[in-house]
């Protein structure tokens, strides 16, 4: 994998929320931290296996922790710095299961229909109007196999503060009950279950700001169909990396 240096700028007028840095004059953590604590308790208690997408990864907080237990981890986002800075970071051992796509999850996302077992999204999908994320979690549902799962976050009443106590940068999209019933409308087919949860914590931006927030965790397991195809059967039994080139 090539070393992206060049910043991915952002578009917000375009829903490409980027950061719009060189992700290698980071450190070898992820810019987010290590990871919230009820994501990762859950990341760590649930089943994971077969293929899996990891939507908008950015630099790879939870990607490690999914390589664990998936077979193939599929880890995207339109900016090829971040992407490639995840590669350089992820652990050789698990980099064979590793595989990486650029690609703008506005768009139609580049995956065959139910190719995925499980799909997992944090840190993004909150900053998208409705009519977007609509169009997002179709996607999610088009390249989800029947009985696959979307874990997901989304961060609700976000506060960030400068140390004088000033706010910094705009206002959340949403709030928590909105967010709720968007999700619950959104996945209504789906068998769901939510936790909630909140975020505390100190960012070393330009300038320092504490960064505070509400989330909701989203495990979303799509319904099975009346009848499992053939097709689908022997995906199951072949090996992932020979099911993802069909
Ligand atoms: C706040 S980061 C979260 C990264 C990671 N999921 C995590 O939880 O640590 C948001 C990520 O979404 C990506 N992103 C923003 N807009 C996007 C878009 N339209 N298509 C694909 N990725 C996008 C950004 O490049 C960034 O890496």
């Amino acid at each position: 994998m090539e070393k992206v240096t060049k910043p991915h700028k952002p578009q917000e007028k375009a829903h490409i929320y980027t950061e719009g840095i060189n992700y290698f004059e980071t450190n070898e953590n992820s810019i987010l931290g290590k990871g919230d604590r009820d994501t990762l308790k859950f990341l760590k208690a649930t089943r994971i296996d077969g293929i899996w997408l990891n939507l908008a990864a950015g630099d790879g907080r939870y990607n490690t922790d999914l390589l664990k237990k998936a077979d193939v981890v599929i880890a995207s986002d339109i900016d090829k710095s971040a992407l490639s800075k995840l590669f350089y970071c992820t652990p050789n051992r698990y980099k064979p299961k590793l595989k990486m796509k650029a690609f703008n999850i506005v768009k139609r996302f580049p995956f065959k229909d139910g190719m995925f077992d499980g799909i997992f999204c944090t840190g993004v999908l909150h900053l998208f109007p409705k009519t977007v994320f609509k169009r997002i979690a179709k996607e999610m549902d088009r390249v989800l196999r029947s009985g696959g799962t979307i874990i997901l976050d989304f961060a609700v009443d976000i506060r960030r503060t400068a140390p004088d106590g000033r706010a910094v940068g705009s206002e959340s999209r949403y709030k928590l009950k909105e967010a709720e019933t968007l999700l619950k409308d959104v996945f209504s087919d789906y068998k769901i279950k939510m936790i909630k949860s909140n975020v505390d914590n100190s960012n070393e931006g330009n300038p320092p700001y504490r960064f505070q927030c509400n989330y909701i965790l989203l495990d979303a397991v799509k319904p099975t169909g009346l009848f499992i195809s053939a097709r689908r059967t022997s995906a199951r039994t072949r090996s992932p990396r020979t099911a993802l080139l069909c």
